[in-house]
């Protein structure tokens, strides 16, 4: 059966618009007055924000799954001797992990943190590659020891710790600076002159001649990250084209940044673009035997998540604040890079969007703002707003200002919700303070 799927048009509205950038499985239901609702994964808003309390990141499965394999798929298909690795950073949740192993992914780490967390999923640890601009001798030791597939060297520093710390023969990759400035926000962007993120061009060379040295160190190749939320494939070309000048290796991991749909206005490339993009600058540039590697992070994971709150009040004061119950404690983006979302009220979605509101959240700062202007019908207190596009870097980026407890995240999949990570408690939030609470003494 499908659920959820009907995506109708409704006048006074651009909701048609926005089944393009809601996840895949999306759809309207009808609820028992004859009302329309969103759905994800065939499972009403209403019913999901009841069960598991708001704010919510919801994670449609099957959207998930099938753009995982675009791009296991996509990449093979035009260079075979590739691998596609999940930067785990945009969505590190065991359930996640589990997923993208299942389809044929390996992972991309940045600490031990994220190694833990691929590990305890079942990740093959020799499908890890362990990322870092400051890794400690700690989490070396740790990559180490559980066996990783690769460590991406980011410095001459880092070197002086694996000279030490080496026991048994390890793959490295050396992480460079391709000079390409990408266009995207500030701290977004990483492949620039002034980039913290692996080594200038002009001394890589030696760097790799110290690896190369090492009777345990396995030197596989180049890595390069130009940044995120990249929109212009001609960006990714000019880094193959690059790095391509440091000379011919075994590998080359081309990093991630593929942009997304967050706005109506904003037209990324598809998959398929992106893959042309970059395998046509390899197919110009690098060794023809050489493996290809790529780490998308958001264009994985972004469009098949959505966040759902509860309005918490209406105000009208010349403009119409709409305050939900959540904010940049769960949603850091909209302050830190000034990520624009589309939003949806999403117990209403039959009726035509009549008011331009200011969608705000619950924390104790101005830029606590999902979107300024957000269409919709006139809202009122306890109705569910959608926040659409939020599967990468909203849960991961989640925090405690004022207080704010990390959400929960529910998968949902052909009609059933699957709770995958559960709401933190106060008494969590508690617990590291256990050493200074009065019932310590
Ligand atoms: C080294 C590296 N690879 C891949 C990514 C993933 O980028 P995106 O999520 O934009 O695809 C990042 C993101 O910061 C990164 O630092």
């Amino acid at each position: 059966m499908q659920h959820g799927k009907h995506q109708p048009d409704v006048a006074g509205t651009r909701i048609a618009e926005l089944w393009g950038i809601l996840p895949e499985e999306a759809g309207r239901i009808e609820l028992g007055d004859g009302s329309g609702e969103l759905a994800i994964g065939g499972v009403g808003v209403t019913e999901l924000a009841e069960r598991f309390g708001t704010p919510l990141h919801v994670v449609d499965e099957d959207g998930l799954r099938r753009q995982i394999r675009r791009f296991v798929d996509g990449l093979r298909a035009r260079w075979p001797r590739s691998e596609v690795l999940f930067a785990s950073k945009s969505f590190p949740a065991v359930a996640m992990y589990r997923a993208a192993h299942e389809e044929g992914l390996s992972i991309d780490v940045a600490g031990g943190g994220e190694l833990q967390l691929a590990l305890a999923a079942g990740v093959d640890p020799t499908r890890v590659h362990v990322h870092g601009n400051a890794k400690t001798d700690a989490e070396l030791r740790m990559a180490l020891d559980a066996g990783v597939g690769a460590i991406i060297v980011d410095n001459e520093d880092e070197l002086d710790r694996l000279e030490r710390l080496l026991e048994r023969p390890q793959s490295l990759l050396l992480r460079v600076i391709p000079g390409v400035e990408a266009e995207t926000h500030a701290s977004q962007a990483t492949g620039g002159r002034r980039s913290k993120f692996g080594l200038p061009l002009d001394q890589a060379e030696r760097a790799i001649a110290r690896m190369r040295a090492h009777p345990l160190m396995e030197f596989a190749g180049v890595h390069l990250h130009i940044g995120s939320q990249i929109l212009n494939t001609r960006q990714f070309a000019e880094a193959v084209a690059n790095i391509s000048s440091v000379g011919e290796f075994a590998g080359y991991d081309v990093g991630g940044g593929l942009g997304v749909r967050y706005t109506y206005e904003e037209r990324p490339p598809s998959v398929e673009e992106y893959l042309d993009a970059i395998v046509a600058a390899a197919r110009e540039h690098l060794p023809a035997d050489a493996k290809l590697l790529i780490e998308p992070g958001r264009s994985i994971v972004a469009r098949a998540g959505v966040t759902l709150y509860r309005v918490v009040s209406v105000k009208r004061t010349g403009d119409v604040f709409v305050a939900v119950d959540g904010g940049l404690a769960d949603n850091l983006d909209i302050a830190l890079t000034d990520q624009r979302y589309e939003a949806l009220l999403a117990n209403r979605i039959d009726e035509p969007w009549t008011e331009s509101v200011q969608l705000v959240g619950r924390q104790c700062e101005s830029g606590d703002r999902f979107i300024d202007g957000a269409p919709m019908p006139a809202a009122r207190v306890d109705d569910v707003v959608a926040l659409a596009a939020t599967g990468a870097y909203a849960y991961t980026l989640s925090n405690n200002y004022n207080g704010a407890l990390k959400p929960a995240i529910v998968f949902v999949r052909d009609g059933e919700a699957r709770l995958v990570v559960r709401r933190e408690s106060y008494a969590e939030l508690l617990a590291t303070h256990a050493p200074a609470l009065p019932s310590a003494g």
